[in-house]
């Protein structure tokens, strides 16, 4: 396990999820990470099928990380109507073929190793959050004082002056659960909103994944593999052969932040009305940073590199 006390401490908060999995590859080829655990959330697919997409990962890339099962539902204890199979299929990883998984998630609830891992390092984890935020929402509910204890919280959510991609308004972890965002927003902890006004921009192309991942091990062969669905969904939203790397992108900001420009202000989270789940600037207090644009050049030579690094063939 890499782990160094000069390295910057995470928790990786995920919905598995054909993205999700890209960036949480990625995350473990950057060497100057230390990830304390993968906690797991619903989203992209039901709870039961991200966590087994997370450990199918670990397990297929002997990546050293304990996983902790989440929430299934929303912070309002609404049950999700229907996952975005149209999107990642029907197992959130593109149906792609898990097999038998011999590894299994922990006891511990993700909400309780997230309250423990933080209490335990006061002032070092870094929450990286790249699903609906209903995990986090419920740590800072269940431990008064966990606020303070949390060094940063880096997410992939929300859109500030594009439009949404689930409705005209809203982006689909923030819609996801609302009443979840709002609690992280108004909890006061340091936020760094990584949404679709710099991921949107932050694209690979199709002919790029090609040629990075010929050049990798069996990482390479699984990331085209799924990425077929995530593709053909772009596609008929009229981005042709190249796709936004959403959740790789918050991976990028929080580990090379000087690939990007923010704007700072005080985000909040329409709960109510058509707008539900939009976020929008309440005033320009700099509660929080908003990503607004990101160096594609510079993300994209960057994931060459050190993807090349940790799984080249
Ligand atoms: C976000 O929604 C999910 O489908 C993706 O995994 C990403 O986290 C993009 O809006
Ligand atoms: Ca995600």
């Amino acid at each position: 396990m890499k782990e160094n006390n000069a390295m910057k401490k995470l928790i990786f908060d995920t919905d598995p999820g054909i993205d999700d999995a890209m960036a949480l590859l990625l995350l473990h080829a950057i060497s100057d990470l230390d990830i304390r655990g993968i906690t797991t959330v619903f989203g992209n697919a039901s709870i039961e099928d991200c966590t087994r997409n997370a450990l199918y990962i670990c397990e297929r890339f002997k990546l050293p990380y304990k996983v902790y099962q989440g929430a299934g539902k929303g912070l309002n204890g609404d049950n999700e109507e229907a996952y975005p199979d149209f999107v990642h299929g029907k197992n959130g990883l593109g149906d792609i073929d898990r097999g038998f998984i011999s590894i299994d998630s922990e006891k511990e609830s993700a909400v309780d190793f997230i309250i423990r891992e933080v209490e335990a390092n006061a002032g070092d984890i870094t929450l990286l959050a790249v699903g609906r935020l209903t995990n986090i929402a419920l740590a800072l509910l269940q431990a008064p004082g966990l606020d303070k204890k949390i060094s940063e919280i880096v997410i992939m959510g929300g859109a500030l002056k594009v439009a949404g991609n689930v409705t005209a308004w809203a982006e689909a972890n923030i819609h996801g659960d609302p009443e979840a965002a709002q609690c992280v927003f108004e909890s006061g902890v340091p936020l760094v909103m990584v949404g679709l006004d710099a991921t949107m921009s932050n694209q690979m192309t199709k002919d790029h994944l090609e040629d990075v991942t010929g050049q990798l091990d069996d990482a390479g062969l699984f990331l085209r593999t799924v990425k077929k669905c995530y593709l053909d969904f772009h596609a008929s939203k009229g981005i042709v052969d190249a796709f936004p790397i959403h959740d790789s992108t918050a991976v990028l900001r929080l580990a090379r932040p000087e690939f990007f420009d923010d704007l700072q202000g005080n985000v909040q989270c329409v709960l109510n009305g058509e707008q539900r789940g939009r976020t929008a600037l309440l005033d320009s207090r700099p509660v929080h940073r908003v990503c607004m644009k990101s160096d594609n050049r510079r993300c994209i030579a960057y994931f060459d590199e050190v993807m090349k690094r940790c799984y080249g063939g």
